[in-house]
């Protein structure tokens, strides 16, 4: 846990989305590369801040913020930090909430400021030495709040619906409807950010007439999800989806059970990603959260992990399930690091996405079951909205 967040005062009077600022500390210590390292963020009231300035400082009265870092003497031109706990960052919401009211701006981005000056003093800068690091601090604060704010749009995790079900309806009867390609045209209209289908060897729900329309209807993107077979591979390089997922097909699974073991079979994945790459594909590998699968889907050039949520939304206790949630949560920091981009999904619903969407580290979701069984009895339009106010709720920074 990079940034231990901590709240010891009444927040009654404030509505403090704690959740928001967490993402936002998480981002700046990420910009600051101190991603292996920990801080500790403790909000407290006016009293409390008051007594610390005046131990530790010899000073009366409150202040907006306070910093105790570990290591004196810390140089900012340091690329690489070299403790691991970096302090302790001590913040008084109510002196933050005046502030905010004097500034005309909101709490929590009153907040952000304070948690980013407090954090470069740990990191070594520091206004009080001379007239030129105040400006280096100053400047630097400046450049990471403008950043935050430019990266609003982009922060959102991305709702991508994958529409397999409504063609599984469509062939229960053989006909021509509930068409896929107008339920994704529908999903479009109300937000997503992307299509998924899968076209199984055994044709069992999206056919070959299916990925063609989708490919010239889509205005948003693409998601092939395929067997690495021979048959899928020559379509998709016919049709050119804006990405692949390669999954594990059975043909006697009902749905796709486990994550692809990359790792037992990197020559051949990395064929397929080799012909897809030639063909300007990006690839997705879809893998069960474990590291010895992240580690070889970037070893075969993989531009995509999609994390495997099925045993954590499958789990029937708390325990299990925090567990599953702790192995997703560090496979998807250990190839955010490396450099992948990472997509997740399987079996999320109304309930089970809040969470896997709260970490910054994961682009998109592809989610299917749960918003087609929902748009049954409430209409498409809003069960991709509802998932889609879940996912932006716990996902915005902004
Ligand atoms: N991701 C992959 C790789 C899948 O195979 C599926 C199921 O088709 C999903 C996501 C979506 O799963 P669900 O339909 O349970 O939301």
């Amino acid at each position: 846990m990079p940034a231990q967040f901590t709240i010891n005062c009444d927040t009654s009077r404030f509505r403090l989305n704690s959740r928001l600022l967490r993402r936002r500390a998480a981002w700046l210590m990420r910009q600051n590369r101190v991603t292996n390292h920990e801080v500790s963020i403790l909000l407290v009231d006016d009293q409390e801040i008051s007594w610390l300035n005046n131990h530790y400082r010899g000073k009366k009265g409150p202040t907006n913020v306070l910093s105790f870092p570990f290591a004196e003497e810390m140089d900012p031109c340091l690329t690489t930090i070299p403790v691991k706990e970096l302090g302790d960052i001590i913040i008084s919401v109510e002196t933050a909430h005046n502030e905010a009211k004097k500034l005309k701006v909101s709490l929590h981005d009153r907040l952000t400021w304070l948690m980013t000056h407090g954090l470069l003093h740990l990191l070594g800068y520091d206004h009080e030495r001379s007239e030129k690091e105040a400006e280096a601090m100053w400047a630097r604060e400046t450049n990471l709040i403008n950043q935050l704010q430019s990266s609003r749009s982009t922060q959102m995790t991305h709702l991508a619906i994958n529409v397999d079900h409504v063609a599984t309806v469509r062939e229960a009867r053989g006909i021509n409807e509930p068409d896929p390609v107008a339920a994704a045209a529908l999903c479009e209209l109300a937000g997503a950010a992307g299509i998924v289908v899968h076209l199984r060897e055994d044709r069992r729900h999206i056919n070959d007439r299916d990925v063609r329309l989708l490919r010239e209807t889509i205005k948003t993107r693409m998601n092939l999800e395929m067997g690495a077979n021979k048959e899928i591979i020559e379509i998709a390089l016919d049709l050119q989806p804006d990405m692949v997922t390669l999954v594990p097909e059975k043909r006697q699974e009902l749905t796709t059970e486990g994550g692809l073991n990359v790792a037992g079979q990197k020559k051949k994945l990395a064929k397929t990603i080799a012909k897809m790459d030639k063909a300007g594909i990006p690839v997705s590998l879809f893998i069960d959260p474990e590291q010895r699968q992240v580690k070889a889907a970037l070893d075969i050039g993989a531009t995509y992990v999609e994390l495997h949520t099925g045993r954590y939304c499958d789990a029937t206790s708390e325990k299990e399930r925090e567990e599953e949630y702790q192995l997703i949560a560090s496979a998807a920091e250990e190839a955010y690091q490396m450099g992948l981009r990472v997509n997740a999904g399987h079996g999320l619903d109304y309930q089970s996405t809040s969470k896997i969407a709260s970490l910054d580290t994961i682009e998109e979701l592809s989610i299917g079951h749960a918003i087609i069984s929902r748009a049954v009895f409430v209409g498409i339009d809003q069960a991709v909205k509802e998932m889609l106010a879940i996912v932006r709720d716990a996902s915005m920074i902004f």
